[in-house]
C-alpha cells in the first residue's frame, strides 16, 4: 500500500532474458506483441497511438468494461494493448464461453491477464481504464499506479466511500509523476445537460430538475441490479446528477443549506435481504439560495431529462437525453441484438465523448473541460453520503 513509484525498466538490449522470464511465467495469456512493445517507455506524441490497458472488462454485451473496450478498439489514435480481468480470468476456474470467444478474437494483439501485477510496467503514455466493481476499484487503481500509470479513467463512483476515494487521490499524488485521475461521469458531457444549462442561464431565477431513468424490470432484474450495484442508488445512479450539481451548481456538503425528499416519488425496497431505493427524488438548496432537483428511477425506461422551470415554478423547457431519431436508432440496435444492455445504445455517444476528452487531455497535457476530476468525485460521494442520511431520517420521521 502506498509504495514508491516503480520506474519502468530500461529497454533490454537483448530481449531474450525478458522473453524467457515471461514465457515461463504463469501469465500464459500475455502476448509477445504487447510485451516487446510496452517494455520500452515512450513519450506521448500525436503521431504514436496511445496505449490503453482496460481493467475489468466483464461479460460481453453486459458489462461496462466490454462497452468501453468495443469503443476503444475503434477510436483513432488508440491501441488497446491489454485487458485485465481479475474475476473471469482469476477467481473463476474457467471464463464463460462468450469471454473466451472475445479473448480469441483479439489475441495476440491484445494481451489478456488476470491481474495488473502480471503485466510489464507501463510506458509514460499508457492510459488505464478501470471498470471493476466499485468495491474492487480502489485496489485496482493502486495496482495501476504501482505499474507506473500516469493517467486513469476510473469508472464512477470510483470507490464505495469518501474515505476510500480520498485515499486514492492521495496515492495518485504521491508518486514522482502524479497520476491524473478522471471519473467516468458521462452526463458531464451529455448534450441534453449542456443544452439545459445553457437555457437555464438565459432564464433568471429558473431551477433545473435532472431526471435519470434506468430500464430494469421490477422482479429479478431489480434484484440483480441491487446486487451488482451494492453501493446503492445514490452512490451508483443519482451520483451522476450529484457530480453535475458539484460541477455546475456549486453544491457541496459545505455549501448545502437543506435537502428535501419528495416522498411521492421515492420508494425504498428490500429485495433478497438488500435494501435500496428503486426511486428517489429530492431538492437541494445551497446557502447561496441556488436550488436543484434530482429524480432517479431504476424502472422507468432508458431516457433521462433535464427540466428547466421558470421562477414561478412552471416548466419552461424539457431536454431529453435522446432525440426521436436517436431513440429509433437505439431501439433498432436493441432489436438487432437484444442481449446487449440497452444503455450501451442510449448512452454510447456520451461514453465515447468522455473517453475522447480524456485521451486528448492526456495526450496534450491540457485540461479535459467539464470531465469530472477525482476532486469532483470526492465531493459527489460526500453529497451522496450526506443525502442518504438526510433522506433516510426524513422518511423515518414521516412514518
Ligand atoms: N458511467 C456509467 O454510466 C456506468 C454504467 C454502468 C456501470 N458503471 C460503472 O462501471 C463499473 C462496472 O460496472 P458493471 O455493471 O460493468 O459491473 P459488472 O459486475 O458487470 O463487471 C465489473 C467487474 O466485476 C467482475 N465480476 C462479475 N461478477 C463478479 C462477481 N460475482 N464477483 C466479483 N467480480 C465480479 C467482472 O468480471 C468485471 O471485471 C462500476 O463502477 C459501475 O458503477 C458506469
Amino acid at each position: 500500500m502506498g509504495t514508491q513509484q516503480s520506474h519502468p525498466p530500461p529497454p533490454p538490449t537483448n530481449p531474450f532474458p525478458y522473453l524467457l522470464l515471461l514465457t515461463s511465467s504463469l501469465v500464459a495469456c500475455l502476448s509477445l506483441a504487447y510485451l516487446t512493445h510496452s517494455s520500452r517507455p515512450r513519450s506521448s506524441s500525436a503521431s504514436s497511438p496511445m496505449e490503453v490497458v482496460l481493467v475489468g472488462c466483464g461479460l460481453p454485451k453486459k458489462s461496462m468494461g466490454w462497452c468501453h473496450l468495443q469503443q476503444l478498439l475503434s477510436m483513432p489514435g488508440v491501441r488497446v494493448v491489454a485487458v485485465v480481468e481479475p474475476f473471469l480470468l482469476g477467481t473463476l476456474d474457467a471464463p464463460p464461453a462468450s469471454f473466451k470467444a472475445l479473448q480469441e478474437s483479439l489475441s495476440p494483439s491484445v494481451a489478456f491477464a488476470p491481474s495488473l501485477a502480471s503485466l510489464p510496467d507501463f510506458s509514460a503514455s499508457t492510459l488505464v481504464l478501470i471498470c471493476g466493481r466499485t468495491a474492487d476499484n480502489p485496489l485496482l487503481l493502486e495496482a495501476a499506479i504501482d505499474k507506473g500509470a500516469r493517467c486513469v479513467y476510473l469508472e464512477k463512483p470510483g470507490a464505495p466511500t469518501v474515505a476510500a476515494l480520498e485515499r486514492m487521490k492521495n496515492i495518485s499524488l504521491s508518486r514522482t509523476v502524479p497520476c491524473r485521475v478522471f471519473l467516468g461521469y458521462n452526463k458531464q458531457v451529455a448534450r441534453y445537460v449542456e443544452e439545459a444549462l445553457a437555457f437555464a442561464a438565459t432564464e433568471p431565477g429558473s431551477t433545473v430538475e435532472f431526471i435519470h431513468h434506468n430500464s430494469y424490470g421490477r422482479g429479478e432484474e431489480l434484484a440483480e441490479c441491487f446486487e451488482r450495484n451494492a453501493e446503492g442508488l445514490l452512490k451508483n445512479m443519482a451520483i451522476h446528477e450529484l457530480a453535475l450539481l458539484v460541477t455546475f451548481f456549486d453544491v457541496r456538503v459545505d455549501t448545502l443549506f437543506k435537502v428535501e425528499v419528495d416522498r411521492s416519488r421515492t420508494e425504498l425496497l428490500t429485495i433478497k435481504g438488500r435494501s435500496d431505493f428503486s426511486s428517489l427524488s429530492f431538492t437541494v438548496t445551497t446557502l447561496a439560495g441556488r436550488s436543484a432537483t434530482v429524480t432517479a428511477d431504476r424502472c422507468a425506461g432508458n431516457l433521462s431529462y433535464a427540466v428547466v422551470s421558470s421562477s414561478s415554478g412552471k416548466e419552461a423547457a424539457r431536454f431529453s437525453s435522446l432525440t426521436l431519431e436517436e431513440q429509433a436508432e437505439a431501439a433498432r440496435l436493441g432489436r438487432e441484438d437484444p442481449e446487449v444492455m440497452p444503455y450501451f445504445h442510449t448512452q454510447g455517444a456520451d461514453y465515447l465523448a468522455l473517453k475522447t476528452r480524456v485521451v486528448d487531455a492526456f495526450r496534450t497535457g491540457g485540461t479535459a473541460g467539464s470531465v469530472a476530476t477525482i476532486d469532483v468525485g470526492i465531493e459527489a460521494l460526500k453529497l451522496a453520503e450526506f443525502i442518504t442520511r438526510s433522506v433516510t431520517r426524513q422518511l423515518a420521521d414521516a412514518e
